[in-house]
């Protein structure tokens, strides 16, 4: 095992923001720790932000199907990644690929979550542009066999 000081400043210079929830009524599970990639990922600073729940960085923008499937997820106590819209404090969009895993500490019994934060922007602007040129392809294949 590695000592808890080391494990502490691996997390810290970790290039995907990390964070810990934990449970807080039916609703909400808020954070108790973010680490310095959360922290630049986001603009937010660690002391505006704990104790809330994550879902501020989803901003107006709540009508999106990552959201019911993590929602779904966090109630059956299950894992899940999702790839979701967020926003940083300038309101600047990013795409979040989001991993929620619910650890269970047994000496409390209590549940709580880590969350790994990974900004997938170009890749989906990359796959969007593909899938672009893919349709634009099929479209011209088609006029070709007509
Ligand atoms: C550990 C953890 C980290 C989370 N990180 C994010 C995040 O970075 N961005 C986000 O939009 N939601 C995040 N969420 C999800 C929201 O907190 C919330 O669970 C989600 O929006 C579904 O619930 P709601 O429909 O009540 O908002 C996280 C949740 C947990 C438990």
């Amino acid at each position: 095992m590695i000592n808890a000081q080391l494990l502490q400043s691996m997390i810290d210079a970790s290039n995907d923001g990390i964070v810990v929830a934990e449970q807080e009524g039916d609703e909400d599970t808020i954070l108790i720790y973010v680490n310095a990639a959360f922290e630049r990922l986001t603009g937010f600073e660690r002391d505006e932000i704990l104790y809330q729940d994550c879902r501020f960085l989803q901003g107006d923008d709540r009508d999106q199907l990552a959201r019911s499937r993590i929602r779904k997820a966090l109630k059956e106590g299950q894992p899940c990644r999702e790839v979701l819209r967020n926003y940083r404090k300038d309101g600047s969009a990013f795409w979040n690929e989001l991993s929620i895993t619910p650890v269970h500490n047994a000496a409390e019994n209590r549940t709580y979550f880590i969350g790994i934060q990974k900004d997938v922007s170009r890749q989906v602007e990359l796959q969007r542009e593909l899938d672009k040129v893919r349709a634009r392809l099929a479209e011209l294949e088609s006029q070709l066999h007509a």
